[in-house]
């Protein structure tokens, strides 16, 4: 197999050639061949021909259509996948080539706490993965204390050396599943609840479950804020042209919000302008398929 072009395999959970993929893709991956391969919940066999009654298959086949016009366009792995470093750096290296403006909202996301202009900020981040948004914040703020949760050790590994060398700022990396209470009695013993200066997130909140575990995060999130700190997040949004099903529209994101407790809309401001955008209750900035979301506690 070697020598072979990246190679794109999507299979769905229900059918009787997924142990077929999952030998090829195996094997694809042993001959170092640039693989992305994606198993499809709850779906079965060709479902890409039924075109007209799954948004799945319209979605993957319109991304399949910008893969091959692009040079095929790569895939991500599994984060429970991810063990070694060089597969950390695959991980993240194919988040920000599949979504460049990961970099755009993540200079979004530090910009709210920046604007904040607070002496060493508390800052924490839900589901920080290998630290790629912990390194912007700790570039723009050197004074920072910061922590961040998430449920894989091996990329909280990766996060601690990438962020080693910055001494000044107060960091740490805490292995926790965000849908329980683990971060938060964590949070207690530090002395952190309710003095929070900002709860951040990038490309993580639609991996929780569901919409009501992600409220509830939320709703946890808030009791961390110290009244007047932020919560500012960036997610992949659900919409008519991306169907995918575990993500949310940005009404919904705004629905969840309320119900978690944010009434006060933050002043959405792209993050090198000073003016900002109107605020109005469904307040969103857009960078490509992200939307961004900001209130107050
Ligand atoms: C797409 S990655 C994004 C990681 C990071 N925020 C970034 O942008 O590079 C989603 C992250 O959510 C984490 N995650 C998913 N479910 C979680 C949970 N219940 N508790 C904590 N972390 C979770 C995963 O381990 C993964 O690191």
């Amino acid at each position: 197999m070697h020598g072979l072009p990246p190679l794109w395999i999507h299979v769905a959970d229900d059918e009787i050639l997924l142990d077929d993929s999952t030998r090829l893709a195996a094997r694809a991956t042993t001959a170092g061949v640039d693989l992305t391969f994606t198993i499809w919940d709850g779906l079965w066999h060709v479902f890409h021909a039924f075109l007209k009654w799954t948004p799945e298959a319209r979605w993957r086949l319109r991304r399949s259509a910008d893969g091959s016009r692009r040079g095929c366009r790569q895939g991500i792995m599994r984060t429970s996948d991810v063990r070694t470093e060089s597969d950390v750096r695959q991980w993240e290296g194919r988040l920000n080539r599949e979504w460049p403006q990961r970099a755009q909202v993540a200079d979004w996301i530090v910009a709210q706490i920046a604007n904040q202009k607070r002496r060493s900020p508390r800052v924490i981040e839900l589901a920080c993965g290998a630290g790629y948004l912990a390194e912007f914040l700790v570039r723009q703020s050197t004074d920072v204390r910061y922590c961040g949760f998430d449920l894989s050790a091996h990329l909280l590994d990766f996060a601690r050396r990438r962020l080693a060398p910055d001494r000044n700022a107060e960091i740490y990396f805490r292995q926790a599943d965000l849908v329980g209470s683990d971060w938060t009695d964590l949070l207690l013993r530090m002395g952190w609840t309710g003095q929070v200066d900002a709860v951040i997130s990038l490309q993580a909140l639609h991996d929780l479950g569901g919409p009501e575990q992600q409220t509830a995060v939320l709703a946890q999130a808030r009791e961390q804020l110290r009244p007047g700190g932020v919560l500012a997040y960036g997610d992949l949004l659900l919409d008519g042209d991306n169907p995918h099903p575990r993500r949310f529209t940005a009404a919904q994101h705004q629905q969840m919000l309320r119900a978690a407790g944010f009434f006060k809309s933050h002043m959405l401001q792209p993050a090198n302008s000073a003016r900002p955008l109107p605020e109005y209750s469904a307040a969103i900035l857009r960078y490509g398929e992200f939307g961004c979301f900001g209130c107050y506690r």
